[in-house]
């Protein structure tokens, strides 16, 4: 790969060639992007996902609305940014996935850390795929024949029985089939294609839903203040656990598509841009569900419901039934938004295993791709069968792995690595390279200390949703 000629438009096409010296010769030519955008739309696809659309506008109403708002963006900035520069900069480092990356950068001892990325990737993927099935079945249907109005029996039916594991498995296999593709061919192409797709779908959904009558009740709803709410520790481990599994970090799959990237990007501007899409996201769709619900006086209902998951699958399409024909498009249209947005966070999960697979043991592509899919495919058949045990999955790996993996990581880049300011220092100005050690010291106290405080809320919550699972049967 030395030695050839960089081409002239190398900002927008910076493919595998890499200025002479720090390369290390392969024995066979590791996947690449193509360009910097297509591994900014992969990263943002990662990132965009059923948590932007469900569970952040569902957070932000619970706790505090535009407190918990400022709370986040707190967040994103002290604890996500830096956590995502620290996985590019391990992943662009070593480009290797996990499980080599953190052999690699931290010696053998860190290896099992790389396996729990994995393990991590198995475990929410398994039941997300599960959660994208349901909403894959409710596209068809918004498309096909319209929601029924009895939602909660509906709900229920979607949930239970064979009909969430066909769904589970059709969706399961969608992002097989992409990921088999590769990186250029595969995932790139595919969010080169689905990104723009959904933000012109999201923006034009929050532009329609300005217009109801219930806008003006429905975004002081959403931001309405509860300042106080911002000193409640749960919060504050709530907006950190939330960042975390909104910005796809703790498991090691902003660092696997970080391998695959050219070593003339700018690491903290990435990140910094995929964090604001990611935010950006997430806020729009607040914009677009409180109208709605309030347009229609459904507020008590999402409000009242115990779970993100009623409020999304229930009141949602409970208002999009009361307004006759044009609910009916504009259901389908936030359907596939949320279809789109899974998709391309199902992609990213799978990439972290597959890769892993093919890095660690030398297994081809195709043949990792399927093998892990079919395995995680069945271990979704839990969660498709069983909700409760969906929630104990969710908690243990979003609450507990991935502030946990977070935390390891920043220990890693912040304590134990050498030199871990040279990776990002490549492809950055002076400016920036001088308030680089801000960044070391926020990941070796700052990071630690908030992801400490989050552990402290999850473990016993993770905790007791297992017992009450195994305990009530
Ligand atoms: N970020 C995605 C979402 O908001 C989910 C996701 C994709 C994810 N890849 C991840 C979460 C890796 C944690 C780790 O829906």
């Amino acid at each position: 790969m030395n030695g050839q000629a960089v081409p002239p438009d190398d900002q927008n096409h910076s493919h595998a060639h890499e200025g002479a010296g720090h390369e290390e010769p392969k024995a066979f030519q590791r996947d690449v992007f193509g360009t910097r955008l297509g591994f900014i739309l992969a990263a943002v696809g990662s990132a965009v996902g059923l948590g932007n659309m469900w569970r952040f506008p569902y957070a932000t109403s619970k706790s505090g609305g535009a407190a918990f708002v400022v709370l986040y963006i707190g967040m994103v900035f002290l604890v996500g940014i830096p956590v995502m520069l620290a996985e590019f900069s391990v992943g662009r480092g070593t480009r290797l996935s996990p499980i080599g990356a953190l052999r690699k950068a931290g010696g053998r001892g860190w290896s099992p850390l790389g396996w729990l990325f994995v393990a991590a990737g198995f475990l929410i993927l398994s039941y997300y795929s599960v959660i994208a099935g349901w909403v894959l079945r409710y596209l068809v249907d918004a498309i096909f024949v319209g929601f029924p109005t009895d939602l909660a029996s509906y709900f229920g039916e979607v949930t239970s029985g064979i009909q969430p594991i066909v769904y589970h498995l059709i969706f399961m296999g969608l992002t097989v089939a992409i990921v088999m593709g590769g990186i250029e061919k595969g995932i790139e192409r595919a969010s080169f294609f689905m990104m723009p797709t959904l933000f012109l779908t999201v923006v034009g959904l929050a532009i329609w839903a300005a217009t109801l009558d219930g806008a003006g009740a429905g975004y002081a709803f959403y931001l309405h203040t509860d300042f106080a709410a911002i000193l409640d520790p749960k919060v504050l481990a709530d907006a950190a656990a939330q960042a975390f599994f909104s910005l796809s970090l703790g498991m090691g799959a902003m660092l696997t598509f970080s391998s695959y990237l050219s070593k003339h990007e700018n690491l903290p501007r990435e990140s910094s841009i995929i964090s604001f899409a990611d935010f950006g996201v997430a806020f729009l769709a607040g914009l677009v569900v409180f109208p709605v619900v309030f347009a229609l006086g459904l507020q008590d209902e999402v409000t009242n419901t115990s779970s993100a998951i009623g409020a999304l699958f229930i009141s949602i399409p409970g208002a999009f039934i009361k307004m006759g024909a044009v609910g009916r498009v504009v259901g389908a249209l936030f359907f596939t938004v949320l279809f789109v947005g899974a998709l391309t966070s199902a992609i990213s999960l799978l990439e972290v295993v597959t890769a892993s697979l093919i890095d660690e043991f030398g297994v081809a592509r195709k043949k990792a791709a399927v093998g892990m899919g079919v395995i995680i495919a069945l271990l979704g058949i839990l969660p498709a069968e069983s909700l409760g045990s969906l929630d104990a999955m969710d908690g243990l790996a979003s609450g507990v792995f991935l502030p946990l993996g977070g935390l390891a990581l920043a220990v890693l880049v912040g304590w134990v690595m050498k030199a871990p300011l040279d990776e990002v220092k490549r492809g950055i100005g002076p400016r920036l390279s001088r308030i680089l050690p801000a960044w070391l010291w926020i990941l070796r106290i700052l990071v630690p200390a908030a992801l400490a405080i989050v552990l402290w809320q999850t473990v016993p919550e993770a905790w007791q949703k297992l017992v009450s699972l195994f305990g009530g049967g």
